[in-house]
């Protein structure tokens, strides 16, 4: 369905029409086609295509600073406080001094043990699946699988002990709902509530750990506090980024998985290239990243006047960029709306871009590479059971559930 040219002249990202979360896709591609800049009716632009999101990526003039945006949506709020901290939303120097901590503690070598932990958590998961799959039952991966993977692995890096490990997933989602364009009072009481319980948590976790420390190789919850205890991080510094390394971890490895299974069970003839040429994992990751980007918009705010597309930017103006959009841009990527997972090149933009480009993106790729590699593997007649229902998020694309059955037990 190519969206009428009226409708693309009012689109509002704010209020999207009737059907968008579901398939943004032919509106992202007249989008692109038609008004690549496109002026929402609250004055902020909407980028769609690949070249120009690259560039304001890659362009100082374009902040990350949240706080002139947030203060009238979460007003001084807990809410406030944490988005307004955590590196992503943050320009240097600030911004530098965390994002080198939070880099070191998650480059590929470093992340080694992890690993290991996560062989050891998917390998534990698949037994509990075969348990639930027997007798011909329906399972749904999501709550099962994909959104334990994320957590278990953050939380092991966090130090977390097993029997909290639930609180933080619920936090986790409290706090990213309180992202999308427009909230109702409840998401946002409930935001609140999980930055301040969360807050309270990691204190004690920290004060704990001082007196027991967990010992592991890959602790990145002692890193941080050694930062602050050298006086490079104040205590606010280290809780936030702490809580904010669980939200941009959690939800997106989550609909990583969740969305790979997606593909490959229902693209043609993917996962049967898959089971010929099981090497091309590794490539079925990449393309899901860029045909169904767990993480579809980012946000800047212009700080100085900038001309991009033919569009000049003055300061203080909103810019959302459409990783989504970008990810199926013709220009970039031949045949876009095709799922092909040899697809090379494949530069897509859903670890974004320039100096806030995902710190977690080695991380994030190996546990989809683990994860969605091993499920396939123990169930190789793994089906969907319907077709799921997408998750009624903006900015992250995912299901609400993925159910499943194994023919052999049906
Ligand atoms: C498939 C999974 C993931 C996706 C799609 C994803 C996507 C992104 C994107 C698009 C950004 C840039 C945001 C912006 O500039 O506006 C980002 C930043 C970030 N991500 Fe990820 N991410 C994923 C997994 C992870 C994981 C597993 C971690 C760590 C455990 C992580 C940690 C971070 C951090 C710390 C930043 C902030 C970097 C900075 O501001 O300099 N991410 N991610």
């Amino acid at each position: 369905m190519v969206p009428p040219a009226d409708d693309i002249a009012h689109f509002d990202l704010a209020h999207p029409p009737a059907g968008f979360i579901d398939d943004p896709f032919p509106w992202y591609a007249a989008l692109r086609d038609t008004d690549p800049i496109h002026r929402c009716p609250d004055g902020s632009y909407l980028v769609t295509r690949y070249d120009d999101c690259l560039q304001v990526y890659r362009n100082s003039n374009f902040s990350s600073d949240k706080r002139r945006l947030f203060r009238p949506k979460f007003g001084a709020s807990p809410l406030f406080s944490h988005h307004t901290t955590s590196l992503v939303f943050n320009d240097p120097p600030y911004h530098t001094r965390v994002r080198s901590t939070l880099a070191e503690a998650l480059k590929p070598k470093t992340i080694e043990p992890t690993i290991v932990a996560l062989e050891r958590v998917v390998a534990q998961l698949l037994d509990e699946l075969a348990q639930r799959f027997a007798g011909g039952h329906e399972v749904d991966l999501i709550e099962h699988f994909a959104s334990r993977v994320p957590v278990e692995i953050i939380s092991s890096l966090l130090t977390v002990p097993e029997e909290d490990r639930d609180n933080l997933r619920r936090w986790s989602l409290a706090i990213l709902g309180a992202l999308e364009p427009e909230l109702t009072a409840e998401q946002l009481d409930l935001g609140n509530r999980a930055v301040t319980e969360f807050l309270d948590y990691l204190r004690a976790l920290v004060k704990y750990r001082r007196s027991h420390p967990s010992g592991a190789p890959n602790d990145v919850l002692s890193t941080l506090t050694a930062l602050h205890d050298r006086g490079e991080l104040r205590e606010t510094e280290l809780l936030h980024n702490c809580i904010f390394l669980l939200n941009a971890g959690h939800e997106t490895t989550t609909n990583l998985i969740g969305n790979g299974v997606h593909c490959l069970l229902t693209e043609s003839g993917a996962r049967q290239h898959l089971r010929q040429r099981p090497a091309s994992i590794k490539g079925a990751i990449e393309e899901t990243l860029r045909f169904a980007s767990p993480n579809q918009l980012g946000n800047r705010e212009v700080s100085a006047t900038t001309r991009i597309g033919g569009v000049t930017f003055e300061p203080g103006t909103q810019i959302t960029l459409c990783i989504g959009a970008a990810n199926r841009d013709a220009t970039q990527f031949d045949n876009p709306d095709r799922f092909d997972i040899e697809r090379t090149p494949n530069h897509h933009l859903a670890f974004a871009s320039g100096i806030h480009a995902c710190v977690g993106m080695s991380l994030a790729r190996i546990e989809g590479k683990v994860a969605i590699g091993a499920l396939l593997e123990q169930f190789p007649t793994l089906e969907l059971a319907r077709p799921p229902p997408v998750r009624q998020r903006i900015r992250f694309r995912g299901f609400e559930r993925l159910d499943t059955g194994v023919s052999a037990s049906r």
